[in-house]
This record gives structure tokens, C-alpha cells and sequence, in this order.
């Protein structure tokens, strides 16, 4: 087992790869620790959780709002739950985000961890601190930024892991080697999700990598003034067209990928956007959608990286190496409408 130790303003992560829930009782006594999960991740890991408390909660985006958060803090009411209290989110990106967010509000703040049981949640939404949750039609609307105490890595969960699940994940990884990783890029487009799939030792290795990238990119501008805007890529359309059609946050983001590049070659003369498009199809991501271009960009107008009349947009200026350029909004309509 490896452990490292990232530290940021506030407090360190901890992030013991290669460990689980059998891990988790040396770092936190059980009686004095709240599970949180969702009921998929509770019914297809049942015994993991015995002797642990636990709140499980239904699966979903849908469920990733404040009424959740009030039931959870009436439930950690019920329990007793005082400061000393350590919550553990167990599942996806919607149980790290939850679980982050009611740790750090609940009494004012407790010390929390994760245990991620999917790719994306691994690579991404257990990572940086970020948390919160969706408001109407606005994605990740409310919400703080407080660093997981710990992130126990179990790569067992991932074989109960869906096929789908797998492709949500690999469009956060594509992410990370467009906007930063030009070597994982090539290693991605010469092998295939198969093959991820198949061999442990390369699925560790990339999540590895993954964490790493992101954990150093937050470590450097934990508060989002610089380069953690990188970690946007794909976000800002991807995040107005999750609210509004059915899709899988990678499926989205895949979209806003392919129209990020789009504008990328317009704004700075990107000339790669062929191999990214082919990299997100063959990991079987959408690159392309039609949708209802003026619907999506009144939900877009409202993106956190807006500044008044102008957005923030995450740009590539080649494979490897991303950037952030300002675009009014009149000019990003003009060019969504267009696409
Ligand atoms: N929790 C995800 C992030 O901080 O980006």
C-alpha cells in the first residue's frame, strides 16, 4: 500500500492507495464514525459496511440537493453526532460531494474522508475539495471548498463497477491528458477501455496518475484563481447540457470537450480537435449532440467562471497543455448558435 500526503491551506489529505473500508478502521474508530452511501453501492458491498454506522441514501444526481442535506443533518441529530464525529463518503461523486458538504456544515465543520467506488469519483469528484450541491437547473450552485481528511483507493470495488460507469470515468481521465498529460493522451488513444477493464495493474496505474495530476493542480491554486480552472475543460457547456438532457456527467463533458476544442481552434489555433474527437469515441463518449443551442446557453450563462459579460472558457493550445481565455458572451452565443 502506498501513502501520500498532500498539503493545502487549511488541513492535508491523506491518500493511501491500495487500501478500503478494512483500512479504515486503523484511521477511525467505528463508533465514533458515520458512513454515507448510496443504496447501489450499499446493496452491492453489504458486508464492507457491517458494524459500521451508516446512513444510506437513494442513488442519483436527482438526489445530489438540499433536501437530502437537511435529512442527513436530522439523522446525524438522531445519532449523537457531536465535532468529534468522522464522516465517511462511501460511493460516487454525488455521496463525496454530500458527504463533503454536510461535514462541512454540520456543527460548523468535521473531519471527513472517502472511500470513492467509481472511476470518476477516484480520479476527480473525491479530489479538491470542492462540494456542494445542484440548485434547480444549476449544477454544484452551493457548496464550499474543505480538503477530505483521507481518500481510501479499494480498486476491488471496481469489478461491481457498470460498463457505463467505466465510460462516465474515462471522460475525466481524457480530461486530465488533454489539459495536462500529453504522454497519457498517446497511452489512451494506443489501448482501449478493454483493456483498462482487464488488467489491474494498468487501471491502478492510471488512476494513480490521475489523482496525482489533479491533487497537484488543486495544491497549487486551491481556490480556483489560476490553473485549477484547467480542471473546467469540457465543463462549462458539459454542466448546462447535464441539467437539460439525459445524460452522464462524462457523456456532457465529453460534448463540452469536442465544442471547447471547436472554439480552441477559432480563439487560439488548435489543430488537434480529429485526435480528441477520436479518443472520446473510442472510450464510446459522445462527442457530438444536437440540442437546443439557445436553451442551454441561458443555463450556461449562469457558470460560475462568468464575469459579467464575459466567460472564463478553458481552451487547449495543443494536446497536453490547456489555457483560459476570456470570451464575451455575446461572442460564446454567437459561436454556440453556430456550431
Ligand atoms: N471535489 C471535487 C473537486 O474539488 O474538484
Amino acid at each position: 500500500m502506498e501513502k501520500r500526503i498532500f498539503r493545502f491551506s487549511a488541513a492535508s489529505t491523506e491518500i493511501h492507495f491500495g487500501s478500503g473500508i478494512s483500512h479504515l478502521r486503523k484511521i477511525a474508530d467505528p463508533k465514533f464514525t458515520v458512513l454515507i452511501t448510496d443504496e447501489n453501492v450499499y446493496h452491492a458491498h453489504t458486508r464492507r459496511f457491517r458494524g459500521w454506522n451508516t446512513i444510506v441514501l437513494k442513488a442519483g444526481e436527482a438526489y445530489k440537493v438540499q433536501a437530502t442535506v437537511d435529512a442527513v443533518v436530522e439523522t446525524l441529530i438522531e445519532m449523537e453526532a457531536d465535532r468529534k464525529t468522522i464522516l465517511v463518503g462511501v460511493g460516487g461523486g454525488v455521496i463525496t460531494d454530500i458527504t463533503g458538504y454536510v461535514a462541512s456544515v454540520y456543527m460548523r465543520g468535521l473531519r471527513f474522508g472517502f472511500i470513492p467506488t467509481s472511476i470518476l469519483a477516484m480520479v476527480d469528484a473525491a479530489v479538491g475539495g470542492k462540494n456542494g450541491i445542484d440548485v434547480g437547473e444549476y449544477k454544484n450552485m452551493v457548496g464550499t471548498i474543505r480538503q477530505p481528511a483521507f481518500i481510501l483507493y479499494d480498486m476491488t470495488v471496481l469489478n461491481s463497477l457498470p460498463q457505463v460507469e467505466w465510460e462516465n470515468g474515462f471522460a475525466e481521465i481524457i480530461k486530465h491528458a488533454c489539459i495536462k498529460d500529453a504522454a497519457m493522451f498517446n497511452a489512451l488513444e494506443a489501448n482501449t477501455l478493454k483493456y483498462y477493464r482487464s488488467k489491474r495493474r494498468a487501471i491502478e496505474e492510471l488512476v494513480q496518475r490521475n489523482v496525482l495530476i489533479k491533487a497537484k493542480v488543486v495544491q497549487k491554486d486551491e481556490f480556483e484563481k489560476g490553473d485549477r480552472r484547467l480542471l473546467n475543460f469540457g465543463h462549462t457547456l458539459g454542466h448546462a447540457l447535464e441539467t437539460q438532457y439525459e445524460l452522464l456527467h462524462g457523456q456532457a463533458i465529453s460534448i463540452g470537450m469536442t465544442f471547447a476544442c471547436h472554439l480552441s481552434a477559432k480563439q487560439c489555433g488548435f489543430t488537434q480537435n480529429q485526435r480528441v474527437v477520436n479518443v472520446l469515441e473510442k472510450y464510446n463518449l459522445p462527442a457530438y449532440a444536437s440540442f437546443n443551442k439557445q436553451k442551454v446557453f441561458d443555463i450556461l450563462k449562469m457558470d460560475k467562471k462568468r464575469e459579467r459579460k464575459e466567460m472564463n472558457y478553458v481552451l487547449l493550445e495543443k494536446i497536453g497543455k490547456g489555457m483560459v481565455k476570456t470570451i464575451s458572451m455575446n461572442d460564446l452565443q454567437k459561436k454556440l448558435l453556430l456550431w
